[in-house]
């Protein structure tokens, strides 16, 4: 299957709309995680790469090329690029599987459509974000631009690798500005296959670069003092170090971090569409997400039936290779991720929770780990409160939509949120009682790159998507004249 896919070159960095070499020759091995096996290559870009990076995009960004172009035709050019992503999708999806480990399916029908989505949507919005101008006394004429915020830094996860990188690609070319992206080091290969894209379809250079590497990559390109702003996807700790590193300089920071969502399954639920909506809310993509509805709370008058339904439904998920047409879980991204995973199932176990599925490696040479839930888990568990990002889920019970509320709210993130409820007044009330970015009622994970997603408290900083998505990559000035 390998030998069928073309493996983007990642031996170079992409910078100023050329492909070269980094400053100090390092590189690494990047790991297919369903086999455990070398897939190619990769370069380590380091601080004089971030350095040269920054000044092509400096001089892009002022550039007649870029500057210069109508705000129409830059929405066009994004418009082109999710159509090239749409015609080759499946070798996209192909890439993306091999690096992250996820099934093709998924990427094919996922990820690859929704990251193409996003450059069609952000590209309308090319020429529709403008200023205003305001009531001020008669002898004043009043208004203001939004302009881009300049030169933009984009570090990202390795869980949705290309859709992550155009989230903020998009965003940032459509209001103007140019980006720096670096890859999770685990999954470089689609960020290639788009620098690629970009070059093809004539992107002025300068205005993307690609630079892959570890953490302090990201941390270099964080520190630069011609950074104008940071975009970040990741885990709440690097998202904390982001803002600190940020500080100096005084960068716009936006954050998308972990999450610890809850499923709230209430008494008056329908119960078949609820089992559905939590199955996948935590098991898409391994558990690997910053949505994963990895707590669900069932009201107990249902908890058994529920529970009956949910364990014969997760128990018919088991992982398997990836490219495999009927596969609906892969191998967890890398041997860390599987053994964070593993050592949370250990502590779950230690602290007295109990294992009604799974709770160990599946079959296969690949980091492949069981679908696992654990019942009559107290919500100041340490299960119940950290993300674990992996196919895990704590459940727990309660007595009435106040505790329900109680128990949702008792931890420090508030990314997402599930209701299932048939009772209208109930599903508004407790949408409203959520601390979370995003609250999905009857449903799961419905994503969408119109509607705003970020999160409340330590989940971030900043919604991604919608009108909100493109203004994070805007900044106001005030324009007022005496007349
Ligand atoms: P991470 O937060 O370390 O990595 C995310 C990105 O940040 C990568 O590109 C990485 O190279 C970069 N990075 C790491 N340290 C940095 C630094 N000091 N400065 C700038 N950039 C830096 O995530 P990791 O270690 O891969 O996963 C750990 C946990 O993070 C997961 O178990 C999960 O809980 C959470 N996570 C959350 C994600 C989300 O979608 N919100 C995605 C990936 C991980
Ligand atoms: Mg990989």
């Amino acid at each position: 299957m390998i030998a069928d896919i073309s493996i983007p070159d990642c031996s170079k960095l992409f910078i100023g709309g050329e492909w070269v070499t980094p400053d100090q020759q390092k590189s690494y091995s990047n790991e297919n995680p369903a086999r455990r096996e070398p897939i190619n290559e990769v370069a380590i870009a380091g601080a004089a790469d971030v350095d040269r990076a920054v000044q092509v995009a400096r001089a892009a960004l002022d550039s007649k090329e870029w500057a210069g172009m109508p705000a129409a035709d830059r929405g066009r050019l994004l418009w082109r690029v999710g159509q090239t992503l749409r015609e080759r999708a499946a070798d996209l999806a192909a890439l993306e599987s091999l690096d992250t480990g996820k099934p093709f399916v998924e990427a094919l029908y996922g990820d690859i459509p929704h990251a193409a989505g996003a450059f069609e949507y952000f590209g309308g919005w090319s020429n529709k974000i403008s200023g205003e101008v305001l009531p001020v006394p008669p002898r004043f004429f009043d208004y203001t631009r939004r302009e881009p915020v300049g030169v933009v830094g984009a570090v990202i996860p390795w869980n949705f690798p290309l859709q992550m990188a155009a989230m903020k690609i998009a965003p940032a070319l459509a209001m103007g500005n140019s980006i720096i992206l670096k890859p999770a080091e685990q999954t470089p290969l689609t960020a290639f296959a788009l620098a690629g894209i970009l070059e093809e379809l004539g992107l002025p250079a300068g205005v993307v670069s690609v630079l892959p590497g570890f953490g302090q990559t990201g941390a270099a390109i964080v520190a630069h003092a011609d950074v104008d702003k940071i975009t970040f996807t990741g885990s709440t700790a690097v998202g904390k170090q982001i803002m600190r590193g940020a500080a100096d300089t005084l960068k716009r920071v936006s954050l998308e971090l972990g999450g610890k969502s809850p499923n709230i399954v209430f008494e008056d639920a329908d119960i078949k569409r609820a089992v559905r909506g939590v199955t996948t809310g935590i098991y898409y993509n391994q558990g690997q997400m910053c949505t994963a509805g990895s707590r669900v709370l069932v009201h107990e008058s249902v908890h058994d039936a529920f529970m009956e339904a949910f364990l014969a439904e997760a128990s018919k998920i088991r992982p398997g290779d990836p490219m495999a047409k009927e596969t609906r879980m892969g191998a967890l991204v890398s041997e860390e991720q599987f053994e964070r995973v593993s050592q949370y199932v250990e502590i779950g176990r230690k602290e007295g929770a109990n294992v009604a599925l799974g709770g160990g490696p599946g079959d296969g040479d690949g980091y492949f780990y069981k679908p696992t839930v654990f019942t009559d888990v107290r919500p100041e568990q340490r299960i119940a409160q950290e993300e674990i990002f992996g196919p895990v889920v704590a459940t727990t019970t309660f007595a009435d939509e106040e505790e329900a509320l109680a128990i949702a709210n008792g931890v420090t993130y508030g990314l997402a949120s599930g209701i299932w409820t048939n009772n209208l007044s109930r599903a508004h009330r407790v949408a409203q009682g959520l601390k979370a970015g995003t609250v999905w009622v009857n449903t799961y994970n419905a994503l969408w790159n119109e509607a705003p997603f970020g999160g409340y408290k330590q989940s971030g900083h900043g919604r991604e998507g919608g009108r909100y998505g493109a203004e994070l990559y805007t900044e106001i000035k005030n324009v007022c004249i005496y007349i």
